[in-house]
């Protein structure tokens, strides 16, 4: 079996991961800033640790200002339905997941309008077009780090440099990059980033969060959820500080024990070592992709300006086809179709039908990425036949 569906969720996980996890339910268990008791506190160190870790990994100053959520579309709706009201106007690109796009028209009811500003066709975007698609009630710039489908990594410090320049706020979802891409919040700009643990940080899935950059006045912010946070418990508001004004309820201490683990091995591995050898993926895939006569390669074909993600498709042959004939005959696991992002799909010209989308992740070997074009190989011959 060979797994190239990390950008749905990686596999596996971490070394250590599972470890920690197990070692979290057994010894440890109890809820953290809840009760003074000593597996209370180990539990509240615990997460602490994966606080400073995070922001550390982001150039975040404030581990205090790092908000755990159960994903990445959790802390994206977390920051748009929070700091956004009647009248606001977004600009937005047009690659982005459902998890941007949705949230952004459900506030399209409340009198919030944005602009998803068109990116080429192999998903590259022009930081002027999203400066001409400023207007006076503008207030955030809120895209994509990178395409989830056809990997293109968009111009994130130039448009930071943007939204600065013009007083806005600027939201990255940092869902496909966070773990193989290096990302430092004050030097980019970034004043909200959203990232999932189970991606390329190598984490357990239910676990992700929103990291809040200092020029954000928490007092601006409208919680989504209000409840528990082992603070303040005598006031019946929510308390006004970071975390707890957006974290309330028992966390995923289970899935934070075991992306603490995940965060420990990736500081260790380098991130610019992790992207070293994703780009070898990324080379090595399209290369062999383009080989294959019959086969279509979308995004920026370019190691350099793209993730370890890419999708193709097969002359004469559906994705949803090629998909269960890859898994069925040869092993091989990846993710066909619109992978949530249907404008991405309109950007690229393959909706609807979509693509097959190959991921390889940090521990793919070449032998796996050979064998698996040589499949495609196999398929782009036989449809081509038939
Ligand atoms: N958004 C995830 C993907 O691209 C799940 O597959």
């Amino acid at each position: 079996m060979i797994y190239l569906d990390n950008a749905a969720t990686s596999w596996p996980k971490a070394p250590g991961v599972a470890e920690a996890i197990t070692r979290f339910l057994t010894d440890v268990g109890a809820n953290p800033g809840r009760s003074g008791h000593r597996l209370s506190i180990e539990a509240a160190r615990m997460v602490s640790t994966v606080r400073e870790l995070t922001a550390g990994l982001f150039g975040a100053p404030d581990p205090l200002r790092v908000v755990f959520t159960l994903n990445v579309t959790h802390a994206i709706n977390v920051a748009l339905h929070g700091l956004l009201r009647p009248g606001d106007h977004v600009v937005t690109s047009s690659v982005e997941h459902n998890s941007m796009i949705r949230p952004l028209n459900t506030l399209g009811q409340a009198g919030i309008s944005f602009t998803a500003v068109p990116c080429a066709s192999d998903g590259s975007l022009d930081p002027a077009d999203i400066e001409a698609a400023i207007t006076p009630a503008t207030v955030m710039i809120a895209l994509t780090h990178a395409s989830n489908v056809l990997g293109t990594l968009l111009p994130s410090a130039d448009i930071g440099a943007i939204a600065r320049k013009r007083g806005l706020l600027f939201l990255l979802d940092a869902a496909s990059t966070a773990g193989c891409v290096p990302i430092d919040m004050p030097a980019d700009k970034i004043d909200l980033l959203a990232f999932t643990g189970h991606k390329a940080l190598l984490g357990p899935t239910g676990t992700g969060g929103l990291v809040i950059g200092e020029r954000v006045d928490p007092a601006r912010i409208m919680p989504v959820f209000q409840g528990g946070t082992g603070s303040r418990s005598a006031t019946e508001t929510q308390p006004p500080f970071l975390p707890d004004l957006l974290e309330c309820g028992t966390l995923n201490t289970t899935g934070l024990a075991g992306l603490g683990a995940a965060l420990a091995w990736i500081t260790a591995a380098g991130i610019n070592r992790i992207q070293t050898t994703c780009r070898a993926h990324t080379r090595l895939l399209l290369e062999r992709l383009h080989a294959v006569p019959g086969v279509g390669v979308y995004g920026p074909r370019n190691p350099r300006l793209q993730t370890a993600t890419v999708s193709f498709n097969i002359k004469g042959m559906s994705p949803s086809q090629a998909g269960q004939l890859l898994d069925e005959r040869f092993g091989i696991l990846c993710r066909v179709g619109l992978h949530c992002a249907p404008r991405a799909h309109v950007t690229a010209g393959s909706f609807p039908q979509g693509t097959i989308r190959f991921s390889p992740g940090i521990f793919t070997t070449h032998d796996d990425i050979t064998t698996a074009v040589d499949a495609v190989a196999c398929l782009s011959r036989e449809a081509c036949c038939e």
